[in-house]
């Protein structure tokens, strides 16, 4: 038992696989047959980086960068910082930025303008999720899963103070007072 919260499925496990699967294809069909880096934005963006270079053909390789702006709560706190980047040097690497989600459109304005600065031979975005009602910052994304309403969702690498990453679906959460 636990008090806080009911999960409502939204995207069920087996949708996400479909869509992660169609996405790799997509990439690889746009990008060739280059080796592609797959740059991982952590924490939320593991599990779709894992799903996505195991449907992938070719060469894949991974790096990781991890910055903020939620600081662990459900409000964006309107600025990025870094708090680890990446190791290889992208330069003339056919780079695709892997994200969760994309809410306002903060986090990826700041990492396109960033990565860009570093002269990858192309740059390509996967989200997972986006929601369009809250976007802000108006920012290209090349593929995404799925679109979803402005709720808040938690599961496949999303969290709520850290909990529900493991899920392997989405969710919304919705509050309670009641044990559940
Ligand atoms: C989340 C998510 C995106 C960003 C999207 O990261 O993973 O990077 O917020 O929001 P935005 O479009 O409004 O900028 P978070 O800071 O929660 O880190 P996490 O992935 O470690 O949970």
């Amino acid at each position: 038992m636990s008090f806080g919260e009911n999960l409502e499925t939204l995207i069920p496990a087996e949708e996400i696989q479909a869509r992660v699967a169609q996405i790799a294809k997509d990439i690889r069909r746009d990008v060739g047959d280059a080796p592609i880096l797959l740059l991982c934005v952590l924490k939320g963006a593991f599990p779709f980086l894992a799903d996505l270079a195991k449907n992938m053909d070719g060469d894949v390789l991974f790096d990781f960068i991890q910055v903020s702006s939620w600081a662990g709560g459900r409000e964006s706190t309107g600025s990025v910082r870094i708090k680890k980047d990446h190791d290889f040097d992208i330069k003339g690497m056919h780079v695709v930025l892997v994200e969760d989600i994309v809410d306002s459109g903060l986090t990826l304005t700041y990492l396109r303008e960033l990565l860009a600065t570093r002269q990858p031979a192309s740059l390509r975005v996967a989200a997972l999720l986006s929601k369009p009602d809250a976007r802000e910052h108006n920012v290209p994304v090349e593929y995404i899963g799925f679109e979803i309403e402005n709720r808040f969702v938690v599961g496949y690498g999303l969290d709520d103070g850290e909990r529900f990453r493991n899920l392997p679906y989405v969710a919304a959460v919705i509050p309670t007072s009641e044990p559940v």
